[in-house]
């Protein structure tokens, strides 16, 4: 309760949110019919029954299905909007967000379309509410790396609205090393980088995401933690781990919040972050994980501030907008 006072009032960063992971049931159905799109669950109480998951593909299968009812630039503005009127409730005030263009382009929706929804509602989201949102876009790793070369392509028309790029789905059998040359081509046309590693995958991915792609945070990483000399190379160059403890409890990367490593990640003077990963389906936003993993890892005052902190320094946020905003 008194954790839960603190954790609501504290400033904070998101920096692992897919949008698309932000659409509710009751927003599914309703897109669904707007865009006259047939779904395959007759009801949201089906729907939230099918968000029982054993694996990360589990997840993704359902995932893609329902980003499906996304047809328009309102509905993408609408999803964000909701997102960030949301995660400004929980005293969020910087959102880095991931986005996922192929899974909209490969269903025939144009990749403006995706882009100008969604950055509207950042511009008109920090006119309304004072929250700051920027884009990441996310290569899906399932997909060959000529796809993401030309998502990239697609990209360059909108460089000033996009400010990196990421590397998420389906992480088993598909390396960051399998995206080395459209990460070189993004880092050239000065873009952030950033990959998913290290949730199901193993630590050799989480080194090669550093090594090969050169990312400036790792995406989850709490497999880093199977390889002593991985966390010393992250603890050294305080690599940022946007971590997200509810997501690896429905995915089951760990078998409950009890065993969650965060607490040994802290040990170990990692730059820990706490993040939803996809709130709609994981069952929570940002505070509802700080509150779930402080609960069960008895985390102290300090050490829930520490995790709030390491948000800012983690962001992509010059020095004065830092200062301005802590
Ligand atoms: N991992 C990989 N891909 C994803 C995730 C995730 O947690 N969420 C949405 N796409
Ligand atoms: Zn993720």
């Amino acid at each position: 309760p008194d954790r839960d006072l603190l954790i609501g009032r504290l400033p904070k960063c998101e920096l692992h949110i897919h949008i698309e992971g932000s659409l509710e049931p009751e927003m599914v159905f309703a897109l669904a019919q707007r865009n006259n799109i047939r779904l395959p669950w007759d009801s949201v109480e089906a729907l939230r029954r099918a968000y029982a998951f054993g694996s990360l593909q589990d997840f993704l299968d359902v995932y893609y299905v329902g980003m499906s009812v996304l047809v328009t630039e309102q509905d993408f503005y609408d999803l964000a909007f909701a997102y960030l009127r949301r995660a400004h409730a929980d005293n969020v005030v910087h959102v880095e967000m991931f986005f996922d263009p192929q899974g909209h382009t490969s269903r025939g929706i144009a990749f403006d379309t995706v882009v100008n929804g969604l950055s509207r509602a950042c511009a008109e989201a920090r006119e309304a509410l004072g929250i700051r949102a920027s884009l990441i876009m996310c290569f899906l790793r399932h997909l060959d790396e000529d796809d993401a070369q030309r998502t990239l392509d697609a990209a360059l028309a909108h460089r000033d609205r996009i400010v990196g790029v990421g590397l998420d789905s389906s992480e088993h059998g598909n390396p960051p090393e399998k995206f080395a040359r459209v990460f070189g081509r993004a880092r050239d046309a000065g873009f952030q980088l950033f990959a998913h590693a290290g949730e199901e995958g193993p630590p050799a991915y989480v080194w090669q995401a550093l090594d090969v792609l050169g990312v400036a945070r790792i995406d989850h990483g709490v497999r880093a933690m199977e390889d002593d000399a991985l966390v010393a190379r992250l603890a050294r160059d305080r690599v940022p781990l946007t971590v997200c403890p509810l997501s690896n409890v429905r995915l089951r990367v760990v078998p409950d919040l009890a065993h969650h490593p965060l607490r040994h990640m802290l040990q170990k003077d990692l730059a820990v972050t706490v993040n939803s990963d996809d709130p709609a389906y994981f069952g929570g936003y940002v505070n509802d994980n700080f509150s779930a993993v402080a609960r069960a890892l008895d985390l102290s005052p300090a050490e829930i501030v520490a995790l709030a902190r390491t948000s800012f320094s983690a962001a992509m946020m010059s020095e004065e907008e830092r200062t301005r905003a802590l």
